[in-house]
């Protein structure tokens, strides 16, 4: 049986994420530059968000560059970036034929200029798509995002527009960027690599971590299901007690 249709669409995850890593090792097993990597990296995002909005999933978070990758050598992410606003000419027309919302999370505005209009015309161009919406992490780290709800909502208090007392989970989660999204039931990483790497300390408390240990560029329709079948297994075994278990 195909694994598309071994994936229950009644318990679909309405949100997953993923960490995309492994470009650099894909592109030196090919004996080919970083970038090589990444370029073919965008067929693996092509791939993953037209799989998710086949299924129904309704939010797909990427991870594309953290404020760690800004360390990386110059050229690596120089390129990166031109990648980025590549992408984003070549891609919005596919978002809108199919429907999809792109929407950014991240302290986008430090992004080189460029970058940064790239975006901001995809996300105005895009807005008013509903099927589904592909969340792109960018200049992101759940650290500064953490911080950054702190800040606006000591404002909030110095204002006298809250009171300390009044925080709460709720309010803090509005203080995230992804205060209109909700939490991810799965994450995927993939590379092989078991670490979470400062993506959505906040947001994934109770979701669940999927490892796989293909390179990005390699990641094709396939895995994702892979990955959502076998969350749905999880969910199968913990989520309901014995006697609820379909045999
Ligand atoms: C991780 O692999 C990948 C990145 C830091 C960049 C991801 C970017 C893309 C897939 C291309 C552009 C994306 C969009 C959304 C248009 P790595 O370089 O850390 O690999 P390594 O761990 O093997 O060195």
């Amino acid at each position: 049986m195909d694994l598309k249709s071994q994936i229950n669409l009644e318990k679909l995850p309405k949100h997953i994420a993923i960490i995309m890593d492994g470009n650099g090792r894909w592109a030196k097993q090919h004996g080919k530059p970083r970038v090589f990597g990444h370029k073919n990296g965008v067929i693996a995002v092509r791939e993953a968000t037209e799989a998710a909005a086949e299924l129904g999933v309704k939010f797909l978070t990427l991870y594309a560059f953290s404020t760690e990758n800004w360390n990386r050598p110059k050229l690596e992410v120089n390129a990166l970036m031109r990648l980025l606003v590549e992408t984003l000419h070549k891609e919005v027309e596919t978002l809108n034929k199919n429907d999809i919302r792109l929407q950014a999370i991240g302290d986008i505005s430090k992004l080189p200029e460029r970058t940064y209009q790239a975006l901001l015309q995809g996300i105005e161009d895009t807005k008013d798509n509903t099927r589904m919406t592909l969340v792109l992490a960018l200049n992101y780290s759940a650290r500064w995002e953490i911080i950054d709800a702190c800040r606006r909502l000591a404002q909030q208090v110095l204002a006298g527009e809250a009171s300390p007392a009044q925080i709460d989970e709720q309010l803090f989660s509005n203080a995230l960027n992804t205060r209109d999204i909700p939490d991810p039931e799965l994450l995927i990483r993939t590379s092989g690599e078991n670490r979470i790497s400062n993506f959505l300390l906040w947001q994934i408390a109770y979701t669940e971590l999927y490892f796989s240990p293909a390179f990005w560029p390699d990641f094709r329709k396939e895995h994702l299901y892979q990955a959502i079948i076998d969350y749905q297994q999880r969910e199968r075994r913990f989520g309901k007690i014995s006697e609820q278990l379909v045999q």
